[in-house]
């Protein structure tokens, strides 16, 4: 096993009375891939939301490349390493090149590098005719490509992909999957929730299997979605 990227240790999340998450230790490695499991409500997007600094929760320690961080108190150069794309992508208004551009602007990178890195990943994703569509015009499997275009320009080291092939009709899940795929063979570290059986039979895909907010047990190809 490579490296590890990612370590958390006791992670609790409760929404009122009810706890959604009560979690042992994750350890998320290098390179590797993960895909998460389990029924309606078991916790998948809230972990997800968690990692991402979306959603505030007790956590116990929590270590990024070997550095102590504190979630709660979200760095900004974590930010910069860990992007979660949700189920229903938010696209703002503009161009799908302005949304390319967004995250690249705030590093600061000039119109020009910008611009390599936006034509790269349009290119990636399949979406080059739409560079100048407006956002809100395309289909929700456009969207979602658009989205991991987006995330992939920034190249994070943590990809968080909420049910990416979710609510697509079969070409446009066919399309998202090869970008997947793509993305789970690259050197960054893939977090995917989903309920894709294509998805979790991937090759090298580690199985994450969450019930009632605890992560039950990884076990590669065995048991059911
Ligand atoms: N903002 C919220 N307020 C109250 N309860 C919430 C909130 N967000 C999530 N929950 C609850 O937390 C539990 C876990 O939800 P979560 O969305 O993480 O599940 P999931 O595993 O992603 O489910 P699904 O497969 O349907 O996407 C659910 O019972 C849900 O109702
Ligand atoms: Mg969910």
């Amino acid at each position: 096993m490579n490296a590890p990227l990612l370590s958390i240790r006791g992670v609790r999340k409760s929404f009122g009375p009810r706890q959604v998450l009560s979690l042992d230790v994750l350890e998320l490695a290098v390179g590797e891939s993960y895909v998460l499991t389990g029924e309606n409500g078991s916790g998948k997007s809230t972990l997800l939301r968690v990692l991402a600094g979306l959603e505030k929760a007790a956590v116990d320690g929590c270590t990024f490349d070997g550095c102590p961080v504190d979630l709660a108190n979200y760095p900004e150069w974590l930010r910069g390493a860990v992007i979660y794309v949700h189920q229903h992508p938010y696209l703002f208004r503009g161009s799908i090149r302005d949304n390319v551009a967004y995250g690249l602007k705030a590093r600061g990178m000039s119109a020009d590098k910008r611009e390599v890195l936006i034509r790269e990943a349009i290119a990636w994703a399949g979406v080059d005719a739409l560079l100048d569509v407006p956002a809100q015009r395309l289909s929700g499997g456009e969207k979602q490509r658009v989205a991991l275009a987006r995330a992939r320009a920034l190249s994070p080291r943590l990809f968080l992909l909420d049910e990416p092939t979710a609510n697509l009709d079969e070409a446009a899940r066919q399309q998202t999957l090869r970008l997947i795929r793509d993305l789970c063979q690259a050197n960054s570290t893939v977090v995917l929730a989903c309920h894709d059986r294509e998805i979790i039979d991937l090759p090298h895909m580690h199985r994450l299997h969450m019930s009632r907010g605890a992560i039950e047990a990884s076990h590669p190809q065995a048991a059911s979605a």
